[in-house]
């Protein structure tokens, strides 16, 4: 089963939410740390991936949606990322600039760490950060995670150093106690 939340559905997104992504992934400012706006071929390629990993991994990025009305506010989801040479599990989350500041990242993020240590064998689960998103880092701090190391990512021509945040599966059950 996919994430609930009290306020949150997280489902897999199909072609019907191009514009809701789009919202996302063609805002300049939200797509800051993605080096600016992606184009509407890049958005339909970036929908075909996430449809890929749920083919083949089970899941990926999905939808998060209001329980209340079905809107979709963002994206939020579980993902197979390398950071050199290892393959790590990732907790990614972007959303709607209109829905900004109201605990909606923090709360989708929570369930998909929980999801992550649920479902899969992993010792840990991973937040990738570029350094200079402070909002991203405070959601991966807020999910219990703290910097494990740095890297280098090369992403539309640039080098990008990133934080690769994480939580244990031992930390994790320690704080739920
Ligand atoms: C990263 C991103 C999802 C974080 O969004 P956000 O709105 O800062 O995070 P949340 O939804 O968890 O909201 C937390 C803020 O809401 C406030 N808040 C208001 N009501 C709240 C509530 N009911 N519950 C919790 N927090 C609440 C918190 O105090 C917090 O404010 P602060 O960060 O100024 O201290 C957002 O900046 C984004 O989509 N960025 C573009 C994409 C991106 O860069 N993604 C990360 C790639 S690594």
């Amino acid at each position: 089963m996919l994430p609930l939340t009290e306020r949150l559905v997280l489902r897999k997104m199909t072609e019907a939410d191009t514009s809701s992504l789009a919202a996302i992934l063609t805002d300049p400012i939200a797509m800051t740390a993605y080096e600016g706006a992606f184009t509407a071929d890049e958005v339909a390629e970036w929908l075909a991936r996430q449809r890929q990993r749920y083919a083949a991994d089970g899941f990926g990025l999905w939808a998060a949606t209001l329980r209340d009305t079905g809107e979709m506010i963002g994206q939020c989801g579980v993902t197979r990322q390398r950071i050199d040479d290892d393959e790590v599990i990732e907790v990614g989350y972007l959303f709607q600039r209109a829905w900004w500041h109201r605990g909606y990242a923090i709360e989708a993020a929570r369930a998909c760490r929980d999801w992550a240590f649920a479902n899969l064998d992993v010792d840990d689960v991973y937040s990738k950060v570029r350094d200079t998103n402070i909002p991203s880092m405070n959601v991966a701090i807020r999910n219990g995670m703290t910097v494990r190391r740095r890297f280098i990512t090369r992403y539309r021509g640039i080098e990008m150093p990133h934080l690769a945040f994480a939580i244990s599966r031992a930390e994790w059950v320690k704080a739920r106690g």
